[in-house]
C-alpha cells in the first residue's frame, strides 16, 4: 500500500481531514495542524499531508493488524524480509535541478529560524553497507542541508568512515514513503536490515530502485539525490524535537543536493514536531524490541512507551512474575533495549500499563523507595534529554511489582458479584 493508497482508503472512512485555504508553510501550518491525519492541498500551491501515523489506531490499520495486536505482530517478525529491484518508478515523472525552496518544506515554531524536512528518510550506502533513517534536515540553501546525525547511529558511522577517507558519502533523501515502510525504517535493527524489516512487517517484497548514484530507494513521492560532504560542517538547529523543547545548537555536517526528482504534483509529508505522529515513529518502535529484550529474562506481557514520557524517555513493562529477582533483570534488559530511555517502571500483569493511573497505582502500593528503585547515574542516554550532559545523564528503574511472598498485601481487593440485587 504506497502513501497515496493510504491516503484514498483514509479518505474513503472519513478519517482524512482536507485543508483547502491557502497557507503558508512558514508557521501557518504547524500553527492549524490538529492529530488527525490531514492533507492540506495548497500551501503555496503545493500539497502537504501530516498526521498520517499519529495515533496506534491509524498505525494498526496501516500494519493490517488489530491495535492490541501491534507489539506481538512486530516482535515477531525477523528482519529478513525480500528486497526487489525493480527499474523504474513513478517518482522519476518529474526531475529537476534542486531548489529546495520550490517544496512546501515548513517551518514549525517561532524560534526555528529555517524550514526543516521531518519526515526525510536518509539513505546511504559505503563499503557494501547501506542505512536507511529519518534524520531532521534543515534547510541551509537551495541545494544545501544540515543534517543531524546523532553519535554512533548507523548514519553517522557511515559518514565517519567516508569522511576518514576524504570521500563523499553518496545518500538521497525519501519523502512520502508507504506508512509501513516509514515505520520499520524508524525502528532500529542490525546494520543494514531496514528494507528487509519493512518488507517482513509488511508481508511482501519490498521494491526498491536504483538511482544514478548506486543507492536504492522504495517508491516515494519525492526524492533528493546527492552526497554528505566528507567534512563541512555548519550550524544545525536550533529546533524542537521530541520532548517539544529546543534541542542545542550543534555543529554538523552538510548535504548537497545534486538532483531532485518528484511525482506529477507531488504529496509532501511533514511531521510537527513533538506532535502525535512524530511520537508514534520515534517511541512505538522500541516497544517489540524491548519486549523481546525482557522475554529473554522474564514472562513479558507487554510494553508501553508512554504518552507522558513524550514517547521516548519513559516505558512501562508489564510482566508475569514468577521469581523477585526478575523486576531488576527485566529494568537491565530494557534499558539495553532503548539505550536513550530514561525512566523505566517494571509493574504486574494486573496492571493496566496503558492506564497512567493504574501505573501510579502501582508505584504508591507495591514500591518502598530505598528497596526497589535502581539509580544509575553518568550513563549514556539521549541527547534529547534537556536534564542531561548532551546525552550523558541518570537513568533509574522502578521495580513496582508485588513481593510474591506476601501477595494478599497488594493485591486489590474485588468488589462482590452478587446475583440478582
Ligand atoms: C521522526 C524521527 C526523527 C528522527 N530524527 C533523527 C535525527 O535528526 N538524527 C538522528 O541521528 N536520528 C534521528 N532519528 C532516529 C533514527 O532515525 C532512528 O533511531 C533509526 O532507527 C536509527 O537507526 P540506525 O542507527 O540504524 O540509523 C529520528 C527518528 C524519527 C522516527
Amino acid at each position: 500500500m504506497s502513501l497515496r493508497d493510504f491516503l484514498e482508503k483514509l479518505k474513503s472512512e472519513g478519517k482524512l481531514k482536507e485543508i483547502k485555504k491557502p497557507l503558508s508553510p512558514v508557521l501557518e501550518v504547524s500553527a492549524i495542524v490538529g492529530n488527525e491525519p490531514s492533507i492540506f492541498t495548497n500551501v503555496n500551491g503545493s500539497k502537504v499531508v501530516m498526521n498520517i501515523l499519529a495515533s496506534r489506531e491509524l498505525l494498526a490499520e496501516a500494519l493490517g493488524v488489530r491495535q492490541e495486536k501491534i507489539i506481538e505482530h512486530l516482535s515477531s517478525c525477523p528482519p529478513e524480509g525480500e528486497i526487489k529491484l525493480v527499474r523504474d518508478s513513478p517518482m522519476k515523472e518529474v526531475i529537476e535541478k534542486p531548489d529546495l525552496y520550490k517544496l512546501p518544506i515548513l517551518t514549525h515554531f517561532e524560534g526555528d529560524g529555517a524550514p526543516y524536512i521531518t519526515a526525510g528518510v536518509v539513505v546511504s550506502e559505503y563499503d557494501g553497507m547501506m542505512n536507511a533513517s529519518i534524520h531532521r534536515l534543515r534547510v541551509i540553501g537551495k541545494d544545501r542541508l544540515a543534517a543531524r546525525l546523532v553519535e554512533f547511529r548507523h548514519t553517522y558511522n557511515l559518514h565517519k568512515k567516508a569522511s576518514e577517507k576524504g570521500e563523499p558519502l553518496p545518500i538521497a533523501i525519501v519523502i512520502g514513503i508507504d506508512p509501513v515502510t516509514l515505520f520499520a525504517i524508524s525502528t532500529r535493527v542490525p546494520e543494514g536490515k531496514e528494507y528487509n524489516y519493512a518488507a517482513a512487517i509488511k508481508g511482501e517484497p519490498l521494491e526498491v530502485i536504483e538511482l544514478e548514484n548506486g543507492i536504492k530507494v522504495p517508491h516515494a513521492e519525492i526524492v533528493l539525490e546527492g552526497y554528505i560532504h566528507p567534512t563541512e560542517l555548519v550550524d544545525e538547529g536550533p529546533f524542537v524535537d521530541i520532548s517539544g523543547t529546543y534541542d542545542l545548537v550543534r555543529k554538523q555536517p552538510v548535504i548537497y543536493i545534486t538532483k531532485i526528482m518528484h511525482k506529477r504534483d507531488p504529496i509532501y509529508h511533514a511531521l510537527l514536531p513533538a506532535g502525535s505522529e512524530h511520537n508514534i515513529l520515534m517511541g512505538i518502535p522500541y516497544e517489540p524490541l524491548i519486549f523481546n529484550e525482557v522475554k529473554k529474562v522474564a514472562d513479558a506481557r507487554n510494553v508501553v512507551m508512554t504518552p507522558g514520557g513524550c514517547y521516548y524517555f519513559h516505558a512501562a513493562v508489564q510482566i508475569h512474575k514468577t521469581n523477585d529477582d526478575e523486576p531488576k533483570k527485566a529494568i537491565d534488559a530494557t534499558f539495553a533495549a532503548h539505550k536513550s530511555l530514561k525512566h523505566v517502571v517494571i509493574v504486574d500483569d494486573d496492571i493496566d500499563i496503558f492506564n497512567p493511573n493504574d501505573i501510579e497505582f502501582a508505584i504508591a502500593t507495591r514500591v518502598k523507595g530505598d528497596e526497589d528503585i535502581y539509580i544509575y547515574p553518568d550513563v549514556r542516554g539521549s541527547t534529547l534529554d534537556p536534564r542531561s550532559e548532551n546525552g550523558i545523564g541518570t537513568k533509574v528503574g522502578i521495580d513496582a511489582t508485588m513481593d510474591l511472598s506476601m501477595r494478599w498485601k497488594f493485591e486489590r481487593a474485588k468488589r462482590p458479584e452478587i446475583r440478582g440485587l
